[in-house]
């Protein structure tokens, strides 16, 4: 028999915990640019991954997700969850937790939080998308929807991109002073505005993070000026959008994985054979992300699977270098791999 590795029954977890102190150690901005490397490493492998649409059970107030993906060596998923209400009981609207695994023996390799992960993975993915689309020297962004995504999304592009003057708009106000609160003191001019007609104002950049389900209009198309990039990450679902379809028309669409973004995306309001270019395209140099100074460039932002291995992946690297876990007694490890009821039996005490 091979040589067994000490403590085969250990997964390294990371709670919230110790997410929060990885993700302070490393600082907030620093972890969202490295994060946003290894992201689009993974962009750049695209035709490696295996690709499958999340699978969603929907419900009346939500949905429940799973994100499988896997590059032949290392397997990933994600089990997430959307429920624009939750708010109204204290909830989280998306929470998640994730698993990575070695192919080889489908052993677990790392089990972790991944409500504040997906908020760091979403950000970093919506700034490298838009250092491809924005127009060159964009320094203001319009942030409509202030909810728990907004301050992520503001950090990472000031990070990847260097905007520093944002325009908030929330329909509750108590959100967008939170916002303000919470970004205080990182080096943004911050305007706050009564609607999302006075939020996109100058801006070169629109970030929709809102929560609602429904075909939402928060964008409509006299509020988009030519040459502007649309970073829209609320609508992610069936029946739930944010843009008005004649933004859409005029824009130029970059998706992540088209068959999920069909269904789950602003695109679900256009025809299914409407032309995309899925973002991958775009980080490999076969496609090109913004042409001209007066093009509409849009992400239509849905969040894919491998944005989430990606994480993953990168929070496992990290942790050689910053030990914030626990090891979790995750998987039984009989000395005999067969005698698993003996092991079982061996465990009572009377
Ligand atoms: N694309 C992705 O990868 C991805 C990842 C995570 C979350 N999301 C989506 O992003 C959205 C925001 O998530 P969150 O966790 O920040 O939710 P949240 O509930 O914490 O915040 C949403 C905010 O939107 C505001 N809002 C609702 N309708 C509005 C409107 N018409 N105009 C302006 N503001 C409005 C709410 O008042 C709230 O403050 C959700 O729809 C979520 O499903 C997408």
């Amino acid at each position: 028999m091979m040589d067994r590795p000490e403590k085969l029954n250990v997964v390294p977890f990371v709670n919230v915990d110790n997410m929060m102190k990885l993700v302070l150690a490393v600082g907030v901005e620093r972890f969202m640019v490295e994060l946003a490397g290894f992201v689009e490493e993974d962009f750049a492998r695209w035709t490696l991954f295996d690709k499958v649409p999340r699978i969603a059970a929907h419900s009346a107030e939500g949905v429940i997700e799973l994100m499988p993906t896997s590059d032949g060596a290392t397997y990933g998923f994600k089990y997430v969850n959307g429920h624009p209400k939750n708010t109204r009981t204290g909830r989280q609207t998306v929470t998640a937790f994730g698993v990575l695994a070695s192919v080889d023996t489908g052993y677990p390799l790392l089990f972790s939080e991944m409500t504040i992960l997906t908020a760091l993975r979403t950000a970093a993915t919506s700034a490298m998308a838009a250092k491809y689309l924005a127009p060159a020297g964009s320094k203001t962004m319009a942030l409509i929807g202030n909810g728990a995504q907004s301050e992520f999304q503001a950090l990472a592009f000031k990070a990847l991109l260097g905007i520093d003057r944002l325009r908030l708009y929330d329909i509750d106000p108590n959100a967008t002073k939170k916002c303000v609160r919470n970004l205080a003191g990182n080096g943004f001019e911050i305007a706050v505005c009564r609607s999302t007609e006075e939020a996109v104002e100058g801006a070169q950049i629109i970030t929709t993070v809102t929560a609602d389900k429904q075909y939402a209009t928060i964008v409509t198309d006299n509020m988009v000026g030519s040459g502007v990039h649309i970073n829209a990450v609320g609508g992610d679902c069936p029946g739930k959008t944010e843009l008005q379809k004649a933004v859409l028309l005029r824009s130029n669409i970059f998706v992540e994985h088209t068959p999920q973004t069909r269904v789950e995306g602003e695109i679900q309001q256009l025809p299914t054979d409407y032309p995309v270019t899925e973002l991958w395209e775009v980080v490999t140099g076969r496609r090109v992300g913004r042409r001209s100074r007066d093009q509409i460039t849009l992400f239509d932002s849905v969040g894919f699977a491998i944005e989430d291995f990606s994480a993953l992946r990168f929070v496992h690297e990290k942790l050689k270098d910053f030990p914030c876990y626990d090891e979790l007694d995750l998987l039984a490890d009989p000395d005999d791999p067969r005698d698993l009821f003996g092991m079982l039996m061996r465990a009572r005490t009377t």
